[in-house]
C-alpha cells in the first residue's frame, strides 16, 4: 500500500533526511587513509544521537550498525570493520535517521586520497544517473520512467552494470515503504507517481558485470568480479511539474572538496564541468 505524505508529513520527513545530509557531511570531514570503517561508523551514530535521533539501520531485520559502509567490491549493505581505509578506495557511507517519526535514507560515495580515471568515471555515472532520475520523479510519470532513465544513462550508454537484487524504496514512518523504486526497467511501465509520494532513489551501479552475491556475514553485497560498485541515495518528494529533493549533498560537497584526503575531481576537474558549472556529458 502506499502512503502519499501531506506538506507537513513531507517538511518533517526534508528534516530527517537533512540530517542525514549534514551526517554525511560530518564524515566527509574525517575520512582519510588509515581510519578504520568502523571508527566512521560510531562517529556517524554519536553525530545522529547527538540530533535527537535514532539510527534507523541499526537492528533493523537484525543489523548490527548505524551505518552501512561499502568499501570497493562492496556494493552495498557493508558492515563496518577494522580495516583501514587505503589510498584510492572508493567507499560508499549509507545512513538512516529516525526522527519526529520519520525515516531519512540516504548514501554518498567517497573516493579516498586518488582514485583511477576508470572510477572517476563510475562515481561521476552513477552520480549523474540518480538526478536523471530524480527529473523523472513528478506526477503522472511511472516508476519505469525513474528505472529506465537510470538505466539507459548507466548500462547502455557507459556499459556498467546494474544490480538487480536490491532496488530503491518508498519511505515514511517506515525505512521501507511500496512502491520498490527499481534502477533498470520500461518507460511507462509500474506504479503510477502521484503527488506526496516520497521514495528514496538509489542507483547501485558496478564498473563490470551486474551480478552480485552475499557475503558469509548474510549481508554484505559484494559484485560477483570483484570490481569495484559505487552508490548514491536522495530522498524525494514526487511533485507535479518538478520534484523535492529532500536530502541534499551540497553539504557534504562542501566538506569533500575541503578535505585533502578525498579526491572530488571526478565531478569539480575542469574536464566535466563546463564553464557555467554544470557536468558536461562525456
Ligand atoms: N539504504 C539501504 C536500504 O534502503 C539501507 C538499509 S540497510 C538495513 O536498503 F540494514 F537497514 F537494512
Ligand atoms: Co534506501
Amino acid at each position: 500500500m502506499i502512503h502519499y505524505k501531506n506538506k507537513a508529513q513531507v517538511e518533517l520527513m526534508r528534516e530527517s533526511a537533512l540530517l542525514v545530509s549534514e551526517t554525511l557531511a560530518a564524515v566527509a570531514t574525517m575520512l582519510q587513509p588509515g581510519i578504520t570503517t568502523l571508527k566512521v561508523d560510531q562517529f556517524a551514530e554519536a553525530f545522529i544521537r547527538d540530533h535527537q535521533a535514532v539510527p534507523s539501520f541499526k537492528n533493523y531485520k537484525g543489523y548490527p550498525f548505524a551505518c552501512c559502509i561499502s568499501v570497493n567490491d562492496a556494493v552495498v549493505h557493508g558492515f563496518p570493520n577494522d580495516r583501514e581505509l587505503r589510498d584510492g578506495d572508493i567507499i560508499s557511507v549509507d545512513v538512516g535517521v529516525f526522527r519526529n517519526g520519520y525515516h531519512g535514507d540516504s548514501a554518498y560515495t567517497f573516493a579516498i586520497g586518488s582514485i583511477s580515471e576508470d572510477l572517476k568515471r563510475l562515481l561521476r555515472v552513477t552520480k549523474e544517473s540518480l538526478y536523471k532520475g530524480i527529473e523523472k520523479a513528478v506526477a503522472g510519470n511511472r516508476v519505469g520512467d525513474i528505472a529506465f532513465a537510470i538505466q539507459e544513462h548507466t548500462e547502455k550508454l557507459h556499459n556498467f552494470g546494474v544490480v538487480r537484487e536490491l532496488v530503491g524504496h518508498g519511505l515514511g514512518t517506515h525505512l521501507h515503504e511500496d512502491p520498490q523504486v527499481p534502477n533498470y526497467g520500461k518507460r511507462g511501465s509500474g506504479a503510477k507517481l502521484q503527488d506526496g509520494l516520497v521514495i528514496a532513489i538509489e542507483p547501485m551501479i558496478n564498473l563490470g558485470v551486474k551480478e552480485v552475491w552475499y557475503d558469509k556475514d548474510g549481508w554484505t553485497v559484494r559484485t560477483k568480479d570483484g570490481k569495484p560498485s559505487a552508490h548514491y541515495e536522495h530522498n524525494v518528494c514526487v511533485r507535479k511539474g518538478e520534484p523535492d529533493i529532500l536530502s541534499s549533498f551540497e553539504p557534504i560537497e562542501k566538506n569533500e572538496q575541503q578535505n585533502k584526503n578525498l579526491d572530488s575531481s571526478y565531478y569539480t576537474s575542469s574536464v566535466y564541468n563546463n564553464a557555467a558549472g554544470s557536468v558536461v556529458a562525456v
